[in-house]
């Protein structure tokens, strides 16, 4: 017997850190993810991955193994598993939770399960935090969903709204290497919320306005607005000391080839993940020559 399941990688577009505490994010499921095929078997394990990308070898990395035991207990034993990559694991673009989710609906599939959009979250979260520590949600929420959302978690209630453009939104997105770890950024901000309580709260209000801001300017596809959002969101999150000077340099080639605005995004750290505005198409195509040009891995996205 044979069974597979897919989802998406994600950008996130305004709000992370600030909804680890209870602010909104925007998030942005990608036309790249993470696929995985289960075959009736002996437990054999083979991870395959899209050229230009690899595993990460830091220690303390989170593995591939981690999670399919985790999402597959027993069953584990019973099947083989293939897991194919098409966006760099351990990057910001949302790998774990991608591959949480696709492991649940392959699961899902071989077994003949119905499982409900809020036990899904809920399952695809408790998988995830192997990767994360205690995550806010919001990268398994992208990875279920079909297009952006407005997410937020209070730690009682999780929040999942559309956030459809009305027109379609371009985007450039990538990975300039690994981010270090999910876990090891949110602590960074944690320990500075220890020293300076009022000053980070204010912080992730500032990061969660942001966020309604730029929610709004979609809505009313002001991408004028939306993109001096996003620099100001950046500005604050290197401020945090989470960005990177290889992504600090990707983010000034993005705005020099005329994004209208760019950004950090996910967990950052040593690299990690980016996202660009751009005006069109061929702004976007022109942004995205720029970061290739790095040596950073980059492509257009249309957003609809
Ligand atoms: C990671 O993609 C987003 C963070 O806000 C962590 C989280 O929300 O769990 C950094």
């Amino acid at each position: 017997m044979r069974a597979s399941g897919e989802a998406p990688g994600k950008i996130i577009l305004l709000g992370e850190h600030a909804v680890v505490y209870g602010q909104p994010a925007i998030g942005v499921p990608l036309s790249r993810g993470v696929r995985v095929e289960l075959s009736s078997g002996s437990g054999l394990r083979s991870v395959t991955l899209k050229k230009g990308i690899e595993l990460s070898t830091r220690r303390g990395a989170t593995t591939p193994q981690m999670l399919i035991d985790r999402a597959l207990g027993a069953l584990g034993d019973e099947v083989d598993v293939h897991v194919f990559f098409d966006i760099a694991p351990m990057s910001g673009l949302g790998s774990s939770a991608a591959l949480a989710v696709a492991l649940l609906r392959a699961r899902d599939n071989f077994v003949g399960r119905k499982t409900s959009a809020r036990a899904r979250l809920d399952e695809a979260i408790a998988i995830e935090d192997v990767a994360h520590g205690k995550s806010s949600g919001v990268d398994p929420a992208i990875a279920l969903a079909a297009g952006p959302i407005l997410f937020s978690n209070d730690g009682v209630t999780k929040k999942v709204r559309t956030c459809a453009p009305p027109q379609p939104l371009h985007l450039v997105v990538g990975a300039r290497g690994g981010h270090g770890g999910t876990g090891r950024s949110v602590g960074r901000v944690r320990d500075l919320k220890s020293q300076a309580p009022a000053l980070i709260d204010q912080t992730m209000s500032l990061l969660g306005s942001a966020s309604r801001t730029a929610a709004k300017a979609i809505a009313t596809h002001d991408l004028d607005l939306l993109g001096r959002t996003m620099d100001l969101a950046h500005g604050v999150l290197s401020g945090l000391g989470l960005v990177s000077d290889a992504i600090e340099d990707v983010i000034r080639t993005a705005r020099a080839r005329g994004a209208l605005g760019a950004k950090m995004s996910g967990a950052g750290g040593d690299g990690g993940a980016f996202v660009a505005l751009a005006a069109d198409r061929a702004s976007a195509e022109k942004i995205r020559r720029g970061i290739v040009q790095l040596g950073a891995l980059a492509w257009c996205e249309t957003i609809s």
